[in-house]
C-alpha cells in the first residue's frame, strides 16, 4: 500500500478552497436549482438503491472526491486487498475476508498457496455439522437432540454471531442462541441458569484462544456443565473456533470438534468463517451460504465498478467530506426495522476498531481526522429519542437511513406507516421548516402575533442536514450479506485515503495488560505504582 497523506494532494487543497464556497449553501436552494438533482446522485445495483442527493455537496464535489480516491490510488489498494498481499503491515497479515465468500473455482493465494480448498473445507465441515444438529441426528450425551447453543466469544467473536442470527431471526430454526460474552459472571450465570446440559451445546469462538473474557466464560461454563456430566461427554457438547489449535486442544476440545480459521481473517471482519458457526446453526447452511453470497455480489461490485457507481466508494468519500471538512465527528445508522437493532453497535466495532487510529501509515502523527463514531438505533423509536438533537442540536451529524421495501410478515398497514416515517426524515432533516412557514403554521392555528412572536423561533427547523438513503428490496440473507460488505468495504476505502492501517488494533491492548496487573493486585491486596485515584478506587474496592 502506497503511503500518501491526503492534505498533501491537489484533490484535498482544491477540496479545502470548494469547501469555503459550499459550507453555507442551503441543500433546500441546491433542489430547488437543480431538478435532475435526485438523477444525478443515486446509485441502483441489483436489489439497493442508494439515494445520497441529500447530501451538502454537488456535482464538483463528487468529481474532487473522487479525484482524491485517484490521487490515494484506490484502485490499486483495492487490487492489493484482494490479491492475498500482506496489507495489514503492522502484523505483517493479508485482509482476506472476501475470501471466504469468493467462488469455489476461484483462486486467492497466501505466500504462494491458494486457500479456497481450505476454505472450502471448513464450509463444508460447518454444513455437515449444522445439519446434524439441526436434524438432531448429533445427540447430547444422553441421547437427546439439541435444543439450545450457547456462543461463547468476545469482539468480533460475537458481536457478528449476534447481530446476524439477530437480525436474521425471522428465518431462524427451532434452536435457542444464546451469547456470553462479557466476563461479567452476571451476564454467564443468567444464561446458564436456565439450560439443560443435556441439551445444550457450547461454541467456544476465539481466534486467539487467549482472551481473558472468553477463556474465564469457557472455564465456568465447562465447571458448570461438569458438575452434572461426566468429563467424557465434554466432546459431545463443546467446539471451538479458533486458528490456535494447541491451545484448545489443551482446553479439553479434541480436533475433530474444532473448526478452523486463519490469521488473515481479522476478528471484525470474520463472521464469515467458522465464527459464523452459530449463525449457520441458527437459520440452516443454506441462508449462511447466501448471506455469503451476498457479500461476495458486493465484493465483485465494490472490486470492478466505477468509483462514480460504486456504493462503498461514494459512501465512504462523502464520509470523508463531513468527517474532514465540516468536522462532523460522529455518523448515525438509523435502520428502519427492528431486526437490525444491533447492526449499530456491530458497526461500531467494525468500523472504530478499524479505523479509530492517529498514526499514519509512515509511522508519524496525523494532522487529520481520522475515524468518525457511529450510533445509532432503529427508526421509528429512535425518533422519540435523539432525533431532536439530529434536527435542532448544534452538532452536524450526517446519517444513514436503512429501510426495506418489503417487510417480513407483509402487513402493509405498518410498514407503511414505518417507511412513511423514514422518507419524512429524510425529508424534514433536508428542508427544515423556515421562520415563514412556522408564522404560517402559527397563524392558521389561530395565535395572536405576539404569542407567535414568543414562541416561533423554537420552532424553527434549520434543516440542511445530511442523509443517505440506503432502500433494499427486502432483508434476506442475500441482501444482509450485501448490506454488511458494503460498509466493511467503507472502512477499507476510508482507511486507505485516510494513509491508516485499518487492520490492527493495538489500542485494546493497554486496558488489558492493566487489568491483569491489577488481577494480582487483588490477589496479594496490595496496591502499588498507580495514581493516587485509581489507587484510592482499587483500596476502596478491595475493602470489601
Ligand atoms: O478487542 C480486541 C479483539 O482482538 C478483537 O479484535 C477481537 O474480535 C476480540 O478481541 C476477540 O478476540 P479473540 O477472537 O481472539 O478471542
Amino acid at each position: 500500500m502506497k503511503n500518501i497523506n491526503p492534505t498533501g494532494t491537489k484533490a484535498w487543497k482544491e477540496l479545502e478552497k470548494h469547501f469555503k464556497e459550499i459550507e453555507n449553501e442551503h441543500m433546500r436552494d441546491m433542489f430547488k436549482n437543480d431538478e435532475e438533482r435526485a438523477e444525478k446522485f443515486n446509485i441502483q445495483w441489483e436489489d439497493f438503491y442508494l439515494d445520497y442527493s441529500k447530501n451538502r455537496f454537488n456535482e464538483k464535489t463528487r468529481d474532487l472526491l473522487m479525484q482524491l480516491a485517484e490521487e490515494c490510488e484506490l484502485k490499486e489498494a483495492i487490487n492489493s486487498y484482494f490479491s492475498g498481499v500482506s496489507i495489514n503491515q503492522t502484523e505483517n497479515r493479508p485482509v482476506l475476508h472476501t475470501a471466504l465468500r469468493s467462488a469455489k473455482d476461484s483462486e486467492v493465494n497466501v505466500e504462494g498457496a491458494n486457500v479456497i480448498p481450505e476454505v472450502e473445507e471448513v464450509k463444508t465441515k460447518i454444513r455437515n455439522f449444522s445439519e446434524e444438529i439441526i436434524g438432531g441426528d448429533r445427540k447430547g450425551y444422553t441421547g437427546k437432540a439439541f435444543t439450545d447453543v450457547v456462543n461463547i466469544g468476545i469482539g468480533g467473536s460475537d458481536l457478528g454471531p449476534v447481530m446476524v442470527t439477530d437480525s436474521l431471526r425471522y428465518y431462524k430454526n427451532h434452536l435457542n442462541l444464546h451469547f456470553i460474552s462479557n466476563v461479567d459472571g452476571d451476564h454467564v450465570h443468567d444464561t446458564i441458569q436456565d439450560l439443560n446440559p443435556e441439551t445444550t451445546l457450547f461454541v467456544i469462538v476465539s481466534k486467539t484462544f487467549t482472551t481473558m473474557e472468553t477463556i474465564s466464560n469457557a472455564t465456568t461454563v465447562r465447571e458448570w456443565f461438569l458438575k452434572s456430566v461426566p468429563e467424557e461427554e465434554v466432546s459431545k457438547h463443546f467446539v471451538a473456533v479458533s486458528t490456535n489449535l494447541e491451545e484448545v486442544e489443551s482446553f479439553g476440545i479434541a480436533r475433530e470438534n474444532i473448526f478452523p480459521m486463519w490469521d488473515w481473517v481479522g476478528g471484525r471482519f470474520s463472521l464469515w468463517s467458522a465464527v459464523g458457526l452459530s449463525i449457520s446453526l441458527a437459520i440452516g447452511y443454506e441462508n449462511f451460504q447466501s448471506l455469503l453470497q451476498g457479500a461476495h455480489k458486493m465484493d465483485v461490485h465494490f472490486r470492478d465498478s466505477e468509483f462514480e457507481n460504486n456504493l462503498p466508494v461514494q459512501l465512504a468519500m462523502l464520509s470523508i467530506w463531513y468527517n474532514n471538512f465540516f468536522r462532523a465527528e460522529s455518523e448515525a445508522v438509523i435502520p428502519y426495522t427492528q431486526y437490525l437493532d444491533k447492526f449499530p453497535s456491530y458497526l461500531q466495532q467494525a468500523i472504530m476498531e478499524s479505523n479509530g487510529k492517529s498514526i499514519d501509515r509512515n509511522g508519524d502523527k496525523v494532522n487529520y481526522e481520522t475515524g468518525t463514531i457511529i450510533w445509532g438505533e432503529p427508526g421509528t423509536n429512535s425518533q422519540h429519542a435523539f432525533f431532536q438533537l439530529i434536527h435542532q442540536g448544534t452538532k452536524l451529524i450526517p446519517a444513514d437511513f436503512i429501510g426495506f421495501k418489503k417487510s417480513l410478515f407483509g402487513d402493509k398497514d405498518h410498514h407503511d406507516k414505518l417507511m412513511a416515517n423514514y422518507f419524512a426524515q429524510t425529508e424534514a432533516l433536508l428542508n427544515g421548516k423556515s421562520e415563514a412557514e412556522v408564522e404560517e403554521d402559527l397563524k392558521n392555528k389561530g395565535l395572536s402575533q405576539e404569542e407567535i412572536d414568543k414562541i416561533k423561533a423554537f420552532k424553527v427547523f434549520e434543516g440542511n442536514k445530511p442523509t443517505n438513503t440506503i432502500l433494499v428490496d427486502k432483508l434476506t440473507p442475500e441482501s444482509m450479506g450485501k448490506l454488511i460488505a458494503l460498509y466493511e468495504h467503507k472502512i477499507f476505502v476510508q482507511g486507505v485515503i485516510w494513509n491508516i492501517f485499518s487492520y490492527d488494533q493495538w489500542g485494546v491492548e493497554l486496558g488489558k495488560q492493566l487489568a491483569n496487573k491489577i488481577l494480582e493486585e487483588f490477589a496479594t491486596k496490595e496496591v502499588v505504582n498507580h495514581d493516587s485515584s485509581t489507587k484510592k478506587l482499587l483500596k476502596f474496592y478491595i475493602q470489601n
